[in-house]
């Protein structure tokens, strides 16, 4: 193991070190004639031949989910090559994983935690909630949004109280992966004693041959969470399930930290479908096409005159471009001017995000279906000139 200086009881919060996690009966016995959660036998209020009864037949929804989701976390390791199921916990969206985190390691009025921006605002949010400092160590603003690991060693060094570094890799709004060698400088920077959380929400997005994930590393380093999601690569945001992936340990307090049964049985029965072969086999033709489509955008880019330079290293699935003024400078007056003009006029929503650091003038696209994609292209050529 690395990280030597690492002591997990010591960055995990007294609270949480000392909680007795909620029990119910059916963490010892989950069959025969079940009277004991007032659940209700009769079945769920739902017309017997509705959509929703029959998407939901066998699933025993008027019952509890299993509140350990063994099955699924198996399927799961099994998909990401981790060892086990011990090494996960499951929330309700990678939202929920990140407030957990905050949960598990951040004392409110207290403790802080590192960001680099630009970076996705969930982080700065679940900070605000749980009443947690955010500290800052920008990526370097080349145009490959890349980590400035002196300054994050700058920051630890003069706030003690950092329980946490959120790295986002690839990034949101950025596009880009981390390099692993900053990730691993990261990981084990000599002062550093508390948890980074790698959020791989786009990781399925990275290109064969580039570097990839880091969730196998969670054999290797103490102190490290790797967050994925099921929103992004597998189609499924609308079932709202976030993976952490980490030791056992660190596992095991978030577990302990949860709602009972915080993943529902559709959740986990949609999951579960999504990583059997067939459905990997559409993930991974899902994820050929979009990355395909991803450099049509980037070929289309480059011949409207209105657009500037991609930024990042386009490794997710979404594009971050910026829109120039008459004279060639990044604009987000005009960016933001395009911005509402196609949503309100043509129907066509992006993100601006030009006033995030280093995104001057930016729109962040995701790249949709070939169709939707020639509505960009068409929209665009029509802002901003061919
Ligand atoms: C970087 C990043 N992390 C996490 C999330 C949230 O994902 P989920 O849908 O799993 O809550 C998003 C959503 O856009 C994201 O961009």
């Amino acid at each position: 193991m690395a990280a030597t200086t690492f002591s997990l009881q010591s960055i995990v919060r007294p609270n949480i070190l000392a909680l007795k996690p909620y029990r119910c009966a059916r963490d010892d016995f989950s069959s025969g004639v079940l009277l004991d959660a007032n659940e209700n036998a009769y079945g769920p209020a739902l017309n017997p031949t509705s959509d929703a009864a029959v998407a939901s037949a066998g699933l025993d929804i008027n019952r509890y989910p299993d509140p350990h989701q063994t099955d699924l976390k198996n399927l799961l390791a099994k998909f990401r090559n981790i060892p086990g199921p011990e090494h996960f916990f499951l929330g309700v969206g990678s939202d929920e994983v990140i407030d957990m985190i905050f949960r598990v390691f951040c004392v409110p009025g207290k403790d802080a935690v590192l960001i680099t921006p630009p970076t996705y605002g969930m982080y700065s949010v679940s900070a605000q909630i749980n009443d947690v400092e955010v500290k800052k160590a920008t990526l370097t603003l080349d145009g490959n949004f890349q980590l400035n690991v002196d300054e994050i060693e700058k920051q630890i060094n003069a706030n003690p109280n950092i329980k946490v570094i959120f790295l986002c890799s690839p990034g949101n709004p950025t596009g880009s992966a981390l390099s692993h060698e900053s990730i691993r400088r990261v990981l084990t920077l000599p002062n550093y004693k508390g948890i980074v959380a790698v959020d791989e929400a786009y990781v399925d997005f990275i290109e064969d041959g580039k570097e990839g994930s880091t969730a196998t590393w969670v054999t290797q380093y103490p102190n490290l969470i790797v967050m994925q999601t099921m929103s992004k690569s597998f189609g499924l945001a609308g079932v709202r399930l976030g993976v952490a992936i980490t030791t056992p340990e660190i596992a095991s307090y978030m577990n302990a930290t949860k709602a009972p049964y915080n993943i529902a049985s559709t959740t986990s029965h949609v999951a579960q479908e999504a990583l059997q072969p067939k459905g990997l086999d559409i993930l991974h033709k899902h994820i050929a096409v979009m990355i395909e489509e991803r450099g049509r955008l980037l070929e289309a880019f480059k011949s409207i005159a209105g657009l500037g330079k991609v930024l990042g290293t386009n490794d997710s699935n979404f594009v971050l471009v910026e829109v120039l003024d008459k004279d060639g400078k990044p604009s987000n007056e005009r960016a933001f001017g395009v911005y509402t003009d196609m949503a309100k006029r043509q129907g066509l929503v992006v993100r601006f995000r030009g006033t995030e650091i280093g995104c001057e003038g930016c729109l962040r696209i995701t790249v949709g279906t070939p169709e939707e994609n020639e509505t960009v292209i068409r929209l665009l050529t029509e802002q901003l000139g061919s």
